[in-house]
């Protein structure tokens, strides 16, 4: 099928149908749409390791904690569907609510302790959102391997987790996050920034970068890692920080004296009301 037009499927039957007759090894890139160069990223890992491809476009409701965060999502299934042809994927999966969550609806996952701490803190309920239609779509795709960005650090964490936890068959692949050419990491949020927090919003990077300067001297400390961040985040006005945090890359437990292994350092802050996270991966090499 590559090079057409990809097959847009609607419901678990038209899904099963779809797949039926489909060359495997199948890779799932699971999204809410609105895509970019940094879904196009998964896209093309899939595609380069997959006899198909498929991609879920659902803006899934049980992850957003504000309603009016949900009602502000991009939608936009038509370029969306444009993308994913001129990648190359077989098929596009854009579900109803309904058919995702069908009336009735009444099991959900709830990730372990990796879920707890930064975006789990911050957006409660967030993670059981996530880890359970990630759930439901490996069960209805049934793909050989599953395609994250690591720009959503912990996300990507706690779905490997629970694919590991429940003995999920699928593997659970991570792909580099893709920037801007000024550093800010791709995000369809970033189209709600006002010119001047756009222009401010690489600071997020900026401060990661500081934290791995420090690393490379040989600073092992978790709290003079953090504060290498804030300093450079509270020197942009425009950014109101929600955490800053250095943790075990492994199971995301914050770093309260010196690191023994490697550490992820990540970022969550405000430019105006839109909300932005980073993460960067420290390790002895
Ligand atoms: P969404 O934000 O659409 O992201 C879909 C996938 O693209 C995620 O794995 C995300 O980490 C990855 N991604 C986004 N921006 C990226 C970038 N700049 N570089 C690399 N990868 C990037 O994440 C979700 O949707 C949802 O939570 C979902 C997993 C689909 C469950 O609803």
């Amino acid at each position: 099928m590559i090079g057409a037009i990809p097959l847009v499927v609607r419901s678990r039957e038209e899904l099963r149908t779809a797949l039926t007759d489909a060359s495997r090894p199948v890779g799932l890139v699971p999204t809410m749409g609105a895509l970019h160069e940094g879904h196009a990223s998964l896209i093309r890992r899939a595609r380069a390791e997959n006899a198909t491809v498929v991609v879920s476009v659902f803006v899934n409701p049980t992850q957003f904690e504000t309603p009016s965060d949900l009602t502000a999502y991009p939608r936009s299934l038509d370029p969306d569907v444009a993308l994913c042809a001129a990648e190359a994927v077989d098929i596009v999966f854009a579900p109803a609510v309904d058919e995702v969550y069908p009336p009735g609806t009444g099991t959900s996952v709830h990730p372990g302790p990796i879920a707890e701490g930064l975006e789990g803190a911050a957006r409660p309920g967030h993670f059981v959102g996530v880890a359970t239609v990630v759930a439901i779509l490996l069960g209805l795709v049934g793909p050989e391997r599953a395609y994250f960005g690591e720009k959503d650090g912990q996300q990507l964490r706690v779905v490997a987790r629970m694919a590991f936890d429940l003995g999920m068959p699928t593997a659970v692949v991570g792909c580099p996050t893709v920037r801007e050419r000024d550093g800010l990491a791709m995000s369809s949020r970033n189209a709600r920034l006002t010119a001047e927090d756009r222009a401010a919003a690489p600071v997020l990077r900026s401060a990661l970068l500081a934290a791995r300067a420090q690393w490379l001297t040989g600073e092992r400390d978790g709290t003079a890692l953090r504060d290498a961040m804030r300093t450079v985040l509270a020197a942009e006005p425009r950014a109101t920080i929600d955490y800053v945090s250095v943790a075990d890359d492994g199971d995301l437990r914050e770093i309260g004296g010196r690191a023994a292994g490697a550490v992820l350092c990540s970022l969550a802050a405000w430019f105006g009301d839109v909300r932005l996270i980073d993460n960067e991966t420290l390790a002895d090499r």
